[in-house]
C-alpha cells in the first residue's frame, strides 16, 4: 500500500535578524556565523504571533491549496517542543483556528494530540499517522501533520545565534504525489539524556552544545545502522561489492539546528560508512593522515571530549575529509540543496528536517535535476535523546507541487529587525497589540487571558 507526503507547506513568520548585524552586535566575528555555522538570517515571530498559530497559517495555506474541506481530514497531530500548555494540546488550539474559517464544529470528527520529543517528534507523528493509514482506520482521509516551533535561547548565549520560528504542515495520505515512504525499514535509537532540555516553565532551553553535536552524530549513526539491517533484510537496498547504503541514497535530509550541521552529519555517516570499502585508502591517502581514534574508544561521550588531542585530530581529519573530491561530489549531490532555507531562516527544531526537505525539491527541480524515483533519506535527531532514520522515494506527479514551490514569495516581504527591537521582542516587553507587521490572511494571536479562572486562554482572530 502506498502512504507518503502528498503535499507540503510552511510558513515562516516575516521579521528577521541578520546574521552580520547580531555578530557585529556581540562582539564576534561575522564569518563564524555565516561559513562557520551557515547561518545569515534567523526568522522571528511578531508579537501577535505563537507556535500554534504558526501551525494554523501552514495548515490552512495546504488546506486552501488543495482546496480541501475538513471533511478530508481524519486527523490533525501537531509535534513541536514549543508548547503552550502542560495538558491542552496544541492541536486543539489549531482546530479552534481553523474552524473560524471552516466554521464551528467543521473538524470535530478530527483526531490528533500534540507530539513532543524535542526536533524528533514530527517525525514519529509522521510515521504513526502513516500506520494509521496502513492499518485501513482513514476511511479515504488524509492525515495533516503540523511541525511548528521558536527556537529560543538566553541572550548572550551561545545558543542565542542558531535561533528560528516557523511551522510546516505536511499532508498525509494514500494517493501522495510528493513522496512514498519506503516499507518496513524505519529505524529509531533512543537514550535517556541531557544534552538539551527545557524544564517546565523555563522558556529557554539548557544546551550542552558540543556533547549535543555529538550526541545526535551517534545517535542518527545507531538509527541508520538499524535501517541499514532493515533495508538489506527487505531487499529494498541491494548494494554491489563495494557499495554502501549511502550510495543508494539519492537525497540526504538531516536535522538542522543550524545549516552546517547538516554537512558535519554527512561527513560523519559517510567516515562510518565508506572506511570499510575500498575506495578509503584512496581517500586516506589524499587526507594525508591516519583516521584518528579516541584513547578510550569504548569510552563516554564526555571522554571523548575531554581527550582534546584526539578532538583536535579528528577535527582537523574532518576538515580535510570534507575537503575532498570524494566527498564535495557527494554532498552537493546529495545534501547541499537541503541546506540554502535553514540558512535563510534559522533553526525550526521540529520543522528544521522537513524545511530540508522543502529546500531540496525546490533547489533541485530549479537546477533541472529529474527527482522522479529518487530516493531520499532523513536523519531526524531529538535531544534527550532519540534519532529516526527513514526514507521514501519521490513520486511521478511531483512536478505538480515542486513547481509552485518559490520559498521567498511563500516568505512574503521580510523586515529586518534592529538589535533593539529584536531584544524587546525576545525579553517579552511588547503585548499582542504592540506588533511590528500588520498581517492578512493568516492567523494571529489577540490576547492571553491573565485572571486567575481563565489564566493562559489564549485569544486568537482570521485576519481576512
Ligand atoms: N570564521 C569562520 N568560522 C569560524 C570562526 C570564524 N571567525 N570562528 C569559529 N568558526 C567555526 C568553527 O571552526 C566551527 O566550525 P567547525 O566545527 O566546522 O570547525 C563553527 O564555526 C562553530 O564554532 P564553535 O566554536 O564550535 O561554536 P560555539 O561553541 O559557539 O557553539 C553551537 C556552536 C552550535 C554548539 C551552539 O551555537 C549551540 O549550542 N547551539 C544550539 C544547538 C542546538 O540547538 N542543539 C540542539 C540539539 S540538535
Amino acid at each position: 500500500m502506498t502512504v507518503g507526503i502528498d503535499d507540503i507547506a510552511i510558513y515562516i513568520p516575516r521579521l528577521f535578524l541578520d546574521a552580520r548585524d547580531f555578530a557585529e552586535a556581540r562582539g564576534m566575528d561575522p564569518d563564524k556565523l555565516q561559513r562557520g555555522l551557515g547561518i545569515s538570517k534567523m526568522a522571528i515571530v511578531d508579537t501577535n504571533q505563537d507556535p500554534a498559530c504558526m501551525a494554523a497559517n501552514a495548515c490552512l495555506r495546504i488546506m486552501q491549496r488543495d482546496n480541501m474541506s475538513p471533511k478530508d481530514i481524519g486527523r490533525l497531530y501537531v509535534a513541536t517542543e514549543s508548547s503552550l500548555d502542560e495538558s491542552k494540546a496544541m492541536n486543539s488550539y489549531v482546530i479552534g483556528m481553523l474552524e473560524q474559517v471552516y466554521g464551528e464544529g467543521s473538524f470535530e470528527h478530527c483526531g490528533g494530540i500534540e507530539c513532543k520529543f524535542a526536533c524528533v517528534s514530527g517525525s514519529y507523528a509522521l510515521y504513526d499517522n502513516s500506520n494509521w493509514i496502513r492499518a485501513g482506520e482513514a476511511d479515504e482521509k488524509s492525515a495533516i501533520v503540523v511541525v511548528s516551533d521558536i527556537a529560543k535561547y538566553d541572550l548572550g548565549s551561545s545558543g542565542e545565534y542558531t535561533q528560528g520560528a516557523g511551522a510546516v504542515a505536511m499532508l498525509v495520505n494514500d494517493k501522495p504525489r510528493l513522496l512514498e515512504f519506503d516499507p518496513k525499514v524505519t529505524s529509531t535509537s533512543i537514550k535517556n539524556e541531557y544534552d538539551f532540555y527545557r524544564p517546565f516553565g523555563k522558556e529557554t532551553p539548557i544546551v550542552h552544545g558540543q556533547y549535543s553535536n555529538l550526541l545526535y552524530l551517534i545517535q542518527v549513526k545507531k538509527a541508520l545502522m538499524a535501517y541499514k539491517e532493515k533495508a538489506l533484510a527487505t531487499g529494498l537496498i541491494k548494494p554491489k561489492e563495494g557499495e554502501t547504503i549511502l550510495d543508494h541514497i539519492d537525497f540526504l535530509n538531516m536535522h538542522l539546528p543550524y545549516s552546517n550541521m547538516g554537512k558535519k552529519a554527512l561527513a560523519y555517516l559517510l567516515r562510518h560508512e565508506w572506511r570499510k570499502l575500498p575506495r578509503w585508502k584512496k581517500i586516506i591517502e589524499k587526507i594525508g593522515m591516519e583516521e584518528p581514534t579516541p584513547k578510550d574508544p569504548r569510552g563516554t561521550i564526555e571522554s571523548v571530549l575531554a581527550d582534546t588531542d584526539f578532538m583536535t585530530k579528528d577535527h582537523e581529519f574532518t576538515k580535510k575529509f570534507t575537503k575532498t573530491e570524494e566527498f564535495q561530489e557527494t554532498y552537493d549531490a546529495k545534501l547541499s540543496s537541503s541546506l540554502i532555507a535553514s540558512q535563510m531562516i534559522g533553526n525550526l527544531y521540529t520543522a528544521s528536517l522537513y524545511l530540508g526537505l522543502r529546500s531540496s525539491l525546490e533547489f533541485e527541480f530549479q537546477k533541472g535535476t529529474n527527482l522522479e524515483g529518487k530516493r531520499v533519506g532523513f536523519g531526524s535527531y531529538g535531544s534527550g535523546s532519540s534519532a529516526m532514520v527513514f526514507s521514501g522515494v519521490i513520486l511521478p506527479r511531483y512536478k505538480e507541487i515542486v513547481k509552485d514551490m518559490n520559498l521567498e514569495a511563500e516568505i512574503g516581504n521580510r523586515v529586518k529587525l534592529s538589535l533593539e527591537e529584536y531584544e524587546e521582542i525576545h525579553e517579552n516587553k511588547r503585548s499582542p497589540q504592540e506588533n511590528f507587521l500588520e498581517s492578512k490572511k493568516e492567523f494571529i494571536l489577540v490576547d492571553v487571558e491573565n485572571a486567575p479562572e481563565s489564566r493562559g486562554e489564549r485569544r486568537y482572530v482570521y485576519n481576512g
